[in-house]
Formats: C-alpha cells, sequence, structure tokens
C-alpha cells in the first residue's frame, strides 16, 4: 500500500531560508504546497524570502547558536508535529573565526537535532547541510569527533581547528558523523535523519569563498561539471530526500557536488 506523503502533514521547518540554498529549498517546499517555518539570523532578509512565498508561512527570526533557539522553536510549532527539517543556516571559512565556525555549524546543530527529534513526525526526514570539505578530510578527524558528541564538548575541536578552514571541515565532518549517530533514535519515531554534501554552489556564500580562496576556483574547473551549481539544483536534492521516495534513506551523506571530490581525487 503506498505510503502517506508524511509532508502533507506536519511543518516543514527551514533554517538558513533567507538567502542561497535555504531560500531555494523554501521556495520549492512552498510550491509543493507544505506548511512552513523559516529561520534565519537576518529577520529583514527572513522577511523578504517569506513574503515572496504563498501559503502557510510562519518566520522565527534568530541566532541558531543561541542556547535558547531550539527551545523557541519547538514553541512556535504549537502542538503540529514535525513533516521535515531542512537545516542550511550555516557558516563558510571566510566568514567566522574557528571557535564560531564550531558552534554555529556542529554545536547548534547538535542542539536543533535534540530539539526537534521528540517532535519528528513518523515519516518525516531531516536533511542536514554538511559539505565536500568534509569528504575532502575523510576520516582524519573522526578520532577527536568521536569524544565531542555533545554541544559542550564540541569547542575542545578548537585543538585540531587552528584555522577557519579547517575548523570547517571538522564541524561538516562532525554533521555527518552526527547524522550516524541519530540514525536510530530517528529510526525509533519511524523518522529518517541525513546529510547533504553540496559542491560549490552559487550563493552569496559560495561566491564569497569563490572570490577569497582561489583553490575553490580549482576544485570547479577540475569537476565533472566545470561549473558551479544553481542553489535550487541542490534544494530540489534537499526535497527529494524529504520526500517517500527516499524512505528508506537514513543515516547518510549525499554528496551533491558536480564530481568535484572525484575531480580532486583524479588529480591527485
Ligand atoms: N555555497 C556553497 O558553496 C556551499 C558549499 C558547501 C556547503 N555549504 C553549506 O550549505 C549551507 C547553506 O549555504 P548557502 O550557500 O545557502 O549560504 P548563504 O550564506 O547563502 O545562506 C546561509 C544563511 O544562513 C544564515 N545563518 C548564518 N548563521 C546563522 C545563525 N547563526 N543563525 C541563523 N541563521 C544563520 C545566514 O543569515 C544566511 O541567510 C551552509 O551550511 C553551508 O556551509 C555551502
Amino acid at each position: 500500500m503506498a505510503q502517506a506523503d508524511p509532508l502533507s502533514v506536519g511543518v516543514t521547518i527551514v533554517t538558513g531560508a533567507a538567502s542561497g540554498m535555504g531560500a531555494a529549498a523554501a521556495q520549492l517546499m512552498s510550491g509543493a504546497g507544505r506548511r512552513l517555518l523559516l529561520c534565519d539570523l537576518n529577520a529583514d532578509r527572513l522577511a523578504e524570502s517569506a513574503g515572496r512565498l504563498e501559503g502557510r508561512i510562519d518566520t522565527l527570526a534568530g541566532d541558531i547558536a543561541d542556547p535558547g533557539f531550539p527551545g523557541q522553536l519547538v514553541a512556535a510549532l504549537g502542538d503540529q508535529p514535525i513533516a521535515a527539517l531542512i537545516h542550511c543556516a550555516g557558516l563558510s571559512p571566510t566568514m567566522a573565526e574557528p571557535a564560531r565556525i564550531l558552534e554555529v555549524n556542529l554545536a547548534a546543530t547538535m542542539r536543533l537535532v535534540d530539539a526537534v527529534r521528540p517532535r519528528m513526525a513518523e515519516g518525516a526526514a531531516a536533511v542536514l547541510f554538511a559539505s565536500m570539505a568534509a569528504h575532502q578530510v575523510g576520516t582524519m578527524f573522526d578520532e577527536p569527533l568521536s569524544k565531542a558528541t555533545t554541544p559542550e564538548a564540541v569547542a575542545a575541536l578548537l585543538a585540531c581547528s587552528p584555522n577557519s578552514g579547517m575548523a570547517y571541515s571538522v564541524s561538516k565532518r562532525g554533521v555527518q558523523l552526527l547524522v550516524q549517530r541519530e540514525a536510530g533514535a530517528f529510526g525509533q519515531r519511524g523518522a529518517r535523519i541525513v546529510s547533504i554534501s553540496p559542491g560549490v554552489i552559487d550563493t552569496p556564500m559560495g561566491r564569497q569563498e569563490m572570490a577569497e580562496q582561489p583553490i575553490m576556483q580549482a576544485l570547479v574547473e577540475r569537476s565533472g561539471l566545470k561549473r558551479p551549481a544553481l542553489p535550487e539544483e541542490v534544494a530540489a536534492i534537499a526535497a527529494f530526500l524529504c520526500s517517500p521516495a527516499t524512505s528508506f534513506v537514513t543515516g547518510t551523506d549525499v554528496l551533491v557536488d558536480g564530481g568535484a571530490v572525484a575531480g580532486m581525487a583524479g588529480a591527485a
């Protein structure tokens, strides 16, 4: 018997919804008639992003790294279950110091996952944004990451994150490992959790990294497709991973990089 579409009941939460892939995901989910709760640090741009959409849309502006934020998010749901979480909010290497990158990308993501887990509907999915940078470092930091499985312990990862680029890679590998650890607990609720690892994407963040880090251009040139992706191309994968078509996909990462990691491996 066909499974009911879990996205037709409950709320779809999109973080980082004011820009880039979060805005594209919000657009896609709103077009599919989903009830949305959109979050971002930037209240003005969040209101603009929500204003472009039609349907049942609530917004919550705030810093996901504020330990009180997940509680506000759950309170904003009222008694509605969560149909999907698309967690895009994050910082790239040139945007902050190592400590802030680890806090926003990993510690805050752990707190968010803790808060949403008990509210996930059966058949629902959480999609967390990691990065191809995590594929590039592979298992190099898995040992320290295995000891930093709580938000309070994440600051200890500064010891292996001497610069913002390394902190970014460590934080995103941490997101991939979080998804592996959480699959069982989400499964007990009949829910799923996965990560997406984008390559170079044409968003404000991607453009900033391309402008400030020459290696990004080399990654694109050596990739299979030899171009950055549009944010919509990654948002479509996030929406797909939230759909019943992927009902047996959990605890894993999906690399959406136009063949950049494969290109680097070939170049090595
Ligand atoms: N663009 C790329 O090339 C690329 C590549 C790999 C991974 N990623 C990851 O994909 C995700 C989305 O990236 P994007 O390119 O759409 O970025 P973006 O900068 O265009 O959008 C990110 C949004 O997150 C919000 N945000 C940042 N910090 C926040 C905080 N503390 N609390 C709440 N909101 C916050 C920003 O205000 C912004 O609106 C990020 O996690 C990023 O690390 C991006």
